[in-house]
């Protein structure tokens, strides 16, 4: 399997949150995901007046990946923070779903500070279908 490459993630990941909808928190989310296959599908950040609607940046790119059928290889995100921020709870969560626990996920702030998790450091013990 070829290498990863992350340069073409964070651009993929930058491009998205510069499409951010998000007048509210003006925390503007890109993310980009690697699939198995090479593809890679993007997501931004939309909020909603009804705040609670907010979807995340990761959870939106992770709906391309399933109407593409596939499985993730690597995660990249790219924020506009003083440092570099790990997906929330949910996302994690939803990663998961789709992805092992050696999933690499890694963020970038737009000044090129980076951090780099496995997905399994990012949530240990996950609930999957493997306990149904
Ligand atoms: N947000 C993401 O898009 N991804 C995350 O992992 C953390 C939070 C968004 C949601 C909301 O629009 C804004 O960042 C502030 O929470």
């Amino acid at each position: 399997m070829s290498a990863i490459d992350w340069n073409a993630l964070f651009t993929a990941a930058e491009a998205a949150r510069q499409k951010a909808h998000a007048p509210y928190s003006r925390f503007q989310v890109g993310a980009a995901l690697l699939h198995e296959d090479g593809q890679v599908s993007v997501g931004c950040n939309v909020e909603n007046a009804s705040y609670g609607l907010t979807v995340c940046a990761e959870r939106n790119a992770i709906g391309a990946l399933a109407l593409a059928g596939g499985r993730l290889r690597a995660v990249a995100i790219v924020v506009d923070s003083r440092e570099p921020t790990p997906p929330c709870g949910a996302c994690r969560q939803v990663l998961a779903e789709f992805g092992s626990p050696s999933l690499p996920v890694s963020s970038r702030t737009t000044e090129g500070l980076r951090a780099d998790w496995t997905l399994g450091e990012l949530l240990p013990f996950a609930f999957t279908k493997a306990f149904f």
